[in-house]
């Protein structure tokens, strides 16, 4: 019989859940680990028991079970889907009631939803949550999204508090430097509760969904600075280490600068050159689209991210489409390059706004679907710090839902609306430029028309809709009449006289 002393413990000893695991024990917390092949949890111990004398690893799943002081509180770090099920089906008959499950998996949020009540009816919590920041992030501190009931989230609050990153309380800054044995002390966690059942793996999501824009405005932007302006990837790497010194500084425009700037071990040429163009992807960017599409929201920008990466992945077909179609030749502009790249980094921001509000206008519309009550300053607080999106604007959405929890659209904040009306012209200077010279820019040029969409008080669709009325008889609505009202007009069908609808 084992001493119930661990304080938690962790199932999946993979990247993410080895780094959680040492990121919990270098916290003081007793944690008891368990990976299904057990030679990992014996390599996982050879390398780090000895440091770590609060570290304890166990053959079979029913001994680390029971090395657990109650109520129970187990981490799964496996694959999504059936492998998660298959743990929770093993473990479900060793707990008892009031033991939780965490699942810090990419789990799709309907399926948390689903384990949760399933576990419910057990009397078992269940928590999804989602954890950013990589194998880094794991390590020395995510950003923690958990959903689960709230007396669930109590339990494990100390735990989570504590190994999730810290920002700086004054300017919300991420705080750096942590080492292995020497974490971060103090600071503002980046972990809150973020609502019931589904509710933490859905903000994660879309997390990931903001992530797939950011990345690909980055490499629209320097798409430009490479074509258009001529410059070798060395500058370019330059001119986002500037950029991060402004509005811009985010972890993803650091790691661009030093990425740009890395060289080819093997050529000694610039790094970004030798790597194929094609783009892989998980899925959670496509989720996040495809919410967007059934709750019907837009979130254009989002999802030309993820087509982005689709058309990347043809590259065959591509490359011989290159030598059949044509198009524009492209003008490089030497005389006033500096201007054009100060006007790449107005659209890049302004774009960057867009896509930010659609993924709160996104959250904003599951919460009324799922029935759940979102934070979205909250939400904008805790990717703040640890989280792969974590960025200086992050302060700015935090401050904007903290003067005005309702907000109907982030552009509306003040400080939002500024910045929109301040760098648009060089905003819309760049897609001509882009679409002049035949250089795709699908994310910067989405986020503007969804701009102009959205400050519209009148679009085109009165001509859809009386389409829609001509042929299926879909009714429309008067702009002389109240709203709600439908009609239906009897088209003569003049060149068909015979069709009556
Ligand atoms: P990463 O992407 O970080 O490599 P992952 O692929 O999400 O991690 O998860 C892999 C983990 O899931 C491993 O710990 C794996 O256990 P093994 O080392 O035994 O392969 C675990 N895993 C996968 N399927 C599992 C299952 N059906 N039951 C238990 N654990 C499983």
């Amino acid at each position: 019989m084992t001493d119930s002393t661990s304080n938690i413990g962790l199932i999946g000893l993979a990247v993410m859940g080895q780094n959680l695991a040492l990121n919990i024990a270098d916290h003081d917390y007793k944690i008891s680990v368990y990976n299904r092949t057990f030679s990992k949890t014996e390599s996982f111990l050879d390398k780090n028991g000895k440091n770590l004398p609060n570290l304890s690893g166990y053959e079979n799943i029913e001994s680390f079970v029971n090395s657990l002081q109650s109520p129970k509180k187990i981490i799964i770090m496996v694959q999504a889907g059936r492998p998660t099920d298959s743990v929770i089906e093993s473990l479900v008959p060793l707990l008892q009631k009031g033991d939780v499950i965490i699942d810090g998996g990419n789990a799709k949020w309907t399926d948390t939803i689903e384990r949760e009540k399933m576990l419910k009816e057990k009397n078992i919590f269940f928590v999804g949550s989602g954890v950013s920041g990589g194998e880094e992030g794991a390590r020395f501190g995510p950003s923690l999204m958990p959903g689960g009931s709230q007396e669930a989230w109590n339990l494990i609050k100390p735990i989570w508090d504590s190994i999730s990153a810290k920002v700086n309380p004054d300017n919300g800054k991420p705080l750096e430097g942590a080492l292995p044995g020497k974490p971060i002390q103090g600071g503002v966690p980046c972990s809150a509760y973020i609502g019931n059942d589904g509710a933490g793996h859905y903000v994660k999501m879309v997390h990931n969904g903001i992530e797939y824009g950011d990345m690909q405005m980055i490499c629209e932007a320097y798409h430009l600075m490479s074509s258009i302006v001529d410059l070798t990837p060395c500058e370019i790497g330059d001119i986002f280490n500037e950029w991060n010194k402004g509005e811009l500084d985010s972890f993803l425009i650091e790691i661009t600068g030093d990425i740009l700037k890395q060289k080819d071990p093997r050529t000694d040429n610039p790094f970004v050159d030798i790597v194929m163009d094609t783009a892989g992807q998980k899925g959670t960017g496509k989720w996040t689209s495809v919410n967007a599409l059934d709750m019907g929201v837009p979130a254009p920008t989002v999802s030309e991210a993820v087509f982005a990466r689709c058309l990347s992945a043809i590259k065959d077909e591509r490359t011989a489409a290159s030598k059949i179609l044509t198009g524009p030749i492209v003008k490089i502009k030497s005389d006033n390059k500096q201007v054009i790249v100060s006007a790449i980094r107005d659209a890049l921001y302004c774009s960057k706004i867009c896509s930010y509000a659609q993924g709160f206008q996104l959250m904003r519309e599951a919460q009324k679907e799922y029935n759940w009550d979102l934070n979205f300053g909250e939400i904008a607080k805790i990717w703040r710090g640890g989280c792969i999106i974590r960025a200086a604007f992050l302060q700015k959405i935090t401050e904007a839902y903290e003067k005005e929890p309702t907000l109907a659209n982030l552009l509306l904040d003040n400080y939002f609306k500024e910045c929109l009306s301040i760098y648009q012209p060089n905003w819309r200077k760049v897609i001509s430029l882009a679409v002049e010279s035949g250089i795709p820019v699908p994310t910067f040029s989405s986020a503007l028309s969804y701009y102009d969409s959205y400050r519209s008080e009148r679009l085109p669709q009165n001509l859809l809709q009386a389409q829609r009325d001509y042929f299926g008889a879909h009714t429309y609505e008067r702009t002389d009449e109240e709203r709600g009202k439908f009609f239906h007009l009897d088209w003569l069908h003049p060149n068909r006289p015979e069709v009556q609808v």
